[in-house]
């Protein structure tokens, strides 16, 4: 399954794609990671050190583009995880991570390209059962204009209680949907009541799959620059759940 984690600038995109990825290793998956942030955090959060010698993902345009032209298994038709070549990625046991671009400097132009070979490795890349790519998207919508989405199984739309986050909770929803996206569904983050949870279900219209408390081990973890993998608490538990949802739902519990 692949699947995209969206939603307004500092919901927690970052944080659920983690512990989603965290989550999903548990249940058995072999987990590719995407970091498509221009400013990536992703490799920190899921324990990667040395994560500045990966090459971008971005520098797979040539590869991509003479693929139909070459021998070797990257360039089959429609390669498999395995197949993508090693320097793209960081690993370890079930858990790879690619980033998509570099930083971005200050008024250095859109991502546009970035999104173009995102996009179209995306919709090449052949999942086996057990395999699950989880992408953590740039906040906000503009990557849904370039349809970056299309080849996603399910959009994940982080949203918090409260307005501002809603309204773009449902904007990237709505384009989510005429993408053709099959599954589009709201996550809960830093819910911390009932009436919280009623609040979004009524102001969404939908009921979140799962919502997030607020958990300090989090906080705690981030700070001192720990990997999410380390968490125990109620964060955890919710991360757990939501695979287990995404499982029951795109891959018939298998
Ligand atoms: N459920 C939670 N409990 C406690 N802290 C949280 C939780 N979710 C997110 N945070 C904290 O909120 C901050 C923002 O989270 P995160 O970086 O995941 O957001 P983001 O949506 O990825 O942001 P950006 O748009 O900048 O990429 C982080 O410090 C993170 O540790
Ligand atoms: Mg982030």
């Amino acid at each position: 399954m692949k699947i995209a984690v969206c939603g307004k600038g500092g919901v927690g995109k970052s944080t659920i794609a983690a512990l989603l990825c965290e989550a999903l290793l548990e249940k058995g998956f072999q987990v590719l990671a995407i970091d498509a942030d221009p400013s990536p955090h992703l490799a920190r959060l899921l324990g990667f050190a040395e994560a500045e010698k990966v090459v971008p993902i971005a520098e797979m345009k040539d590869l991509l583009a003479a693929r139909a032209e070459k021998d070797g298994p990257f360039y089959s038709l429609n390669p498999k995880v395995d197949d993508l070549p090693e320097k793209f990625m960081l690993e370890r046991d079930g858990l790879k991570l690619m980033v998509l671009g570099a930083v971005r400097e200050a008024g250095g132009g859109c991502a546009c390209p970035e999104q173009t070979v995102l996009r179209r490795l995306l919709s090449l890349l052949l999942l086996q059962s057990k395999e699950a790519v989880v992408v953590d998207m740039e906040a906000g919508v503009e990557h849904f204009g370039r349809a970056t989405v299309s080849a996603i199984d399910a959009v994940l739309v982080v949203v918090q209680p409260y307005r501002g986050s809603i309204e773009t909770a449902k904007q990237i929803a709505r384009m989510a949907e005429d993408l053709r996206v099959p599954n589009v569904y709201f996550v809960g983050n830093l819910v911390a009541s009932q009436e919280d949870e009623d609040f979004l279900s009524r102001e969404l219209g939908a009921r979140p799959l799962v919502s997030f408390p607020r958990d300090e081990e989090i906080l705690r973890l981030e700070r001192q620059g720990l990997p999410l993998g380390e968490a125990r608490g109620p964060a955890r538990a919710a991360a757990l759940k939501l695979a287990e949802e995404l499982t029951k739902r795109l891959q018939n519990g298998t």
